[in-house]
């Protein structure tokens, strides 16, 4: 089985890779301009006052760029940033340990937001309203709030979904913005500066062929691109043509469309198995033998997006241009 290019997890080297790839700074972050033109007035404004920036939330489907604009905030303002991922904060006081380590300005970026428990959202209300801390000290009749004051610091919170978050916290957020695949285009520029800083020869063809099977995520289109170069050196010369890239995506299992095998497997599963749906999300999990969360975050988005798949109060559905692209595939997902 061929490791799945949407797939959040980072293989061998990836972390590296997808670090040197990452644009660094507002300028060089390709595409979602709406964003980069409000977010760019907000950093010009934070920076004359001498103020930290307002806390920023930023939505979308995986590798589409948070933790890259995460990073840009916090080089376009010259601060420090803290990283820490919602589901490893178990305590307050690892909560507050952070918070009272923060320097005034800092960036603290909180990935997966949604997934922080209740203690530690009760912390987080009056430390971004306020920039205050309240402790409880000791237990019983005899317990004191202490309060402590925080630096005015910037939260910037990642989520793949805004409806995960509870409203008290998405409100103490200053700005949201919402990302959204990427334009082709974009995605073909996104590879060519990639090609550049992996210094190898990329055909303008080839990275519009790499760019249009990328389902319109960077990361996807940053990973194709390395397993493309794979082929390229191991087979050929070394350069990418569009005939390696072909060649390689078809190695890949990636279609026309960008859909990969588990995609098709999701279509065909719901067509086959649950005549075309409605189907309830944890059934098709089970059926995929897939995580339901995976599921919804990582390939329902763009399948909802091509028009291929609907989600309805009764379950999932595959629509008629999804049966069409399944009738092209083989019953098991696979196309070749
Ligand atoms: N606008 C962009 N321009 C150029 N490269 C980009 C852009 N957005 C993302 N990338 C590339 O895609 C990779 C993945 O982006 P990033 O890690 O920021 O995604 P993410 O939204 O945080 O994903 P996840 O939800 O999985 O954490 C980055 O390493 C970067 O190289
Ligand atoms: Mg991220």
């Amino acid at each position: 089985m061929t490791e799945s290019l949407v797939a959040a997890v980072l293989v061998d080297g990836e972390l590296e890779v997808e670090t040197s790839l990452r644009p660094r700074r507002l300028d060089d972050f390709v595409g979602q301009e709406r964003v980069k033109e409000q977010l760019g007035i907000a950093l010009d404004a934070a920076k004359a006052r001498g103020e930290a920036l307002d806390h920023v939330l930023l939505v979308g489907p995986p590798g589409l760029g948070k933790t890259t604009l995460a990073q840009i905030i916090r080089e376009e303002l010259g601060v420090g940033i803290r990283t820490v991922a919602g589901p490893a904060l178990e305590r307050k006081g690892d909560m507050a340990a952070i918070l009272t380590g923060l320097e005034p300005r800092d960036v603290l970026f909180v990935d997966e937001i949604h997934r922080v428990n209740r203690a530690i959202e009760e912390i987080l209300y009056p430390a971004l309203e306020d920039f205050r801390l309240d402790i409880i000290v000791g237990q019983g009749p005899a317990a004191r709030t202490l309060t402590l004051d925080l630096p005015h610091f910037t939260l910037v919170g990642a989520t793949t979904r805004t409806g995960l978050l509870t409203t008290p916290l998405r409100d103490r957020f200053g700005m949201t913005f919402r990302l959204g695949y990427y334009e082709p285009a974009e995605l073909t520029s996104i590879v060519k500066r990639s090609a550049r800083i992996l210094g190898v020869m990329l055909e303008p063809d080839a990275a519009d062929e790499i760019a249009r099977r990328s389902r319109g995520t960077p990361r996807i289109a940053n990973r194709i691109l390395r397993r493309v170069r794979d082929v390229a050196e191991v087979r050929h010369a070394g350069e990418i043509t569009t005939e390696v890239a072909r060649e390689a995506l078809e190695l890949l299992e990636v279609d026309q469309l960008g859909l990969e095998r588990t995609d098709r497997e999701l279509l065909a599963a719901v067509v086959h198995k649950f005549s075309g749906g409605p189907v309830g999300l944890s059934t098709l999990a089970v059926a995929l033998g897939e995580e339901p969360d995976t599921i919804e975050d990582v390939y329902e988005p763009y399948l909802l997006q091509l028009g291929f798949l609907q989600r309805t109060p009764r379950g999932r559905i595959v629509t008629d241009r999804g049966r069409a692209h399944v009738g092209a595939a083989r019953d098991d997902g696979s196309l070749f």
